[in-house]
């Protein structure tokens, strides 16, 4: 019998290892792989944009743009030959649309409706679209796509930016998930909007994640420089968005994200602050926050060490994924600890949907903490979390409406329905 078991055992271990194994060159050679790719927008900031593709052949990239599609008169051209491109646009105009086009002997564009908008210092209102755990290519993944743009009657100038919550292309971010997941269901976003995309757990067999992305880190897009395209700030209109990355930086309190964040937000001027990435301080989705073993301790980590941050500085909300459902808390404040820990006096504002916060006493004005990790996936779970009451097994995609005095945030499901909603007023 004894004998029986060893060999069972040993089965299972020679089975894992090969699956690992297997695994880890699948992963391996797919972050490596190159592939072609059509072009898309990084590097966002008032007066420059860059743009990247990946073309079948080593050539000369070319780019032209200019203010109207018929006037694209304005030519870069790269000094060098290569597959993979990066034409970086420089002193355009603040705040202002621009339309483009890319040239490629080995590649067919597809440049129909090219544009971008520089980032502007000022803004009467702006709309973000944040989708959370997207990366599974299918009918889910397309509805939710498709009930932003009903939302927005398909006028992407209704739309200013577009937010990424992590695991953006399944199962493993690799070059060519990257393509059928992200690249080719959301050409039309891709052609128009940089991707401000966090890393997710999956996409951090990571090493394909920082070749397709370029990030700030010189405070090219406003906020502190952070010297690491793994945190930064953008600025557009009256956000200071944060990007952090719970998954592969320290995590501790005086680690260099934790240290640049305290000086990043102490510095901050824009009337509201949103931080996102992506394993939440708070949830009972398909991830459980009380869990020391749930991701590694991401969840608790990022709770214990960040949420004194984020009470510190009055940030105003906090966006995350992981979790396959959706999950809100109220105006909420000082809570690190589990779940059974959270009570009444953590809740600073009780309504439903209406918050008030001061412009200038920031801190400890609370913080709304909203998981949306249902954009192509959904988990059957309790969503039982107390800090959490509006929460729900729905997928769908967040809406993010912002004027200098109010913030509105809205969870639009997959049916289309607003499921939630609420606005936050700053007034004096
Ligand atoms: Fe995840």
């Amino acid at each position: 019998m004894k004998k029986i078991l060893k060999k069972v055992a040993l089965g299972i271990l020679v089975l894992i290892s090969i699956y690992g194994i297997g695994r880890f060159i699948d992963v391996s050679y797919g972050s490596y792989q190159f592939v072609p790719r059509q072009p898309y927008l990084v590097l966002q900031t008032q007066n420059a944009v860059t743009i990247k593709w990946q073309s079948k052949k080593e050539e000369v990239g070319r780019v032209a743009y200019g203010l109207t599609q018929e006037s694209m008169t304005n030519v870069r051209l790269e000094n060098t030959t290569s597959k993979k491109h990066s034409l970086s646009i420089t002193n355009l105009k603040e705040c202002t649309k621009y339309f483009y086009r890319v040239s490629a002997s080995s590649l067919v564009i597809d440049n129909e409706g090219r544009s971008f908008k520089t980032l502007c210092e000022k803004k009467e209102k702006q709309r973000l679209w944040v989708i959370g755990d997207s990366g599974q290519a299918g009918e889910n993944q397309q509805e939710v796509y498709h009930q932003m743009l009903e939302y927005i009657n398909h006028d992407f100038n209704k739309l200013d930016m577009w937010i990424l919550l992590g695991d953006n292309a399944y199962s493993s971010g690799t070059q060519k998930q990257y393509n059928k997941k992200l690249f080719k269901p959301f050409i039309e976003l891709v052609k128009r909007y940089v991707p401000w995309a966090a890393p997710g757990n999956h996409d951090m067999r990571r090493w394909a994640f920082y070749d397709v992305w370029d990030f700030p880190t010189n405070a090219e897009s406003g906020g502190l420089p952070s010297h690491n395209e793994e945190f930064y700030s953008v600025e557009d209109g009256n956000l200071h968005l944060v990007m952090l990355d719970s998954e592969t930086v320290s995590r501790s309190n005086d680690g260099e994200m934790a240290e640049w964040l305290k000086k990043d937000l102490s510095a901050n001027t824009k009337p509201w602050v949103v931080i996102a990435f992506h394993t939440p301080p708070y949830t009972d989705g398909g991830h459980k926050s009380d869990n020391i073993f749930d991701s590694r301790g991401r969840l608790i980590e990022m709770r214990e060490n960040f949420v004194p941050i984020f009470d510190e500085y009055g940030v105003d909300l906090v966006v995350s994924g992981h979790s396959h459902g959706y999950e809100r808390s109220k105006l909420i404040l000082n809570h690190i600890g589990k779940s059974d820990t959270f009570t009444a006096q953590n809740i600073l504002q009780d309504s439903q949907s209406e918050y008030t916060k001061s412009t200038i006493e920031k801190e400890n004005s609370g913080t709304i903490y909203q998981v949306c990790g249902s954009s192509s996936k959904l988990d059957r779970a309790s969503y039982k979390h107390p800090a959490l009451p509006v929460s729900m097994a729905e997928m769908g995609s967040l809406i993010i409406e912002i004027t200098p005095t109010t913030l509105t945030s809205k969870f639009l499901t997959i049916d289309g329905k607003i499921a939630d909603k609420f606005t936050i007023t700053k007034e004096k």
